[in-house]
């Protein structure tokens, strides 16, 4: 099991971000649909123990129910968004959760977002790249790749468009309410998120087909790429 240390973000940059009131913020029923699904995948590629930093947070859903049921894990929750943090640690306090950390404030396009020693068995990004400028999916992979411990994985999930898939009704619907809302915004085309992820030194290993049009993707380190 790997340890993580010196979990102070450094400097967090206010980008372009997903706004939510408090209200809104609380819960999630996506988040509490999907949970369970991400998890049967989570549990069949990962080792019993470990460390994992969770990108993107949001209402910290996935956190607690993750770590109630991978409990030899150790989880770091982050958002780019200090209102996000409060919640999080509700939630995390209300299910009496040891193993889960303070939430810090980590927003990917910052240059350095953790202590630069930080690593970790599992980085897990949910739901934050069509929500979010393209260029924050440059910054997911070199930030992943940078705090992705040797054998590591990092796990994106949400919609995505691919080139030989045709595109559910629903995800085109989304995909033009979401650029409506903002032009920076809409649903990622999966290999142009590979070539990012190909620049970072990171390969798409794994490809699960989830409910509700969604995919989970697993990416890992090449081999011989060392971004320190
Ligand atoms: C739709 S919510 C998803 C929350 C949660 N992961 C889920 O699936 O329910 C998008 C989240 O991405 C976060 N976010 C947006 N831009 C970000 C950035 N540049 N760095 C880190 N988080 C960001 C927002 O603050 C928000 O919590």
């Amino acid at each position: 099991m790997l340890i993580t240390r010196g979990l102070q973000p450094i400097f967090v940059k206010n980008s372009d971000l997903y706004t939510y009131t408090m209200s809104q913020a609380d819960f999630s029923p996506a988040a509490e649909r999907n949970k369970q699904p991400i998890l049967e995948v989570l549990r069949q590629m990962l080792p019993e123990r470990g460390s994992a930093l969770e990108i993107a947070s949001g209402t910290g859903q996935h956190v607690i129910w993750f770590a109630a049921h991978l409990p030899r894990w150790t989880w770091q929750p982050t958002d780019a968004q200090p209102g996000a943090l409060s919640v999080i640690a509700q939630r995390v306090a209300q299910q009496g959760l040891t193993q889960v950390r303070t939430p810090l404030l980590v927003d990917v396009m910052a240059p350095r977002w953790l202590a630069e020693d930080a690593q970790f068995d599992l980085i897990f990004c949910a739901n934050m790249l069509h929500i979010s400028p393209w260029a924050s999916c440059a910054a997911l992979m070199r930030g992943s790749a940078w705090h992705l411990a040797p054998g590591g994985l990092l796990v994106t999930y949400g919609p995505y468009l691919e080139d030989e898939v045709p595109t559910a009704a629903g995800n085109l619907a989304f995909d033009q309410s979401l650029r409506a809302q903002n032009p920076d915004w809409g649903i990622r085309r999966r290999e142009e998120v590979a070539q990012e992820a190909t620049r970072a030194g990171l390969q798409l290993t794994a490809r699960h087909a989830m409910p509700a049009n969604n995919l989970l993707l697993v990416w890992t380190r090449e081999s011989e790429s060392d971004p320190k």
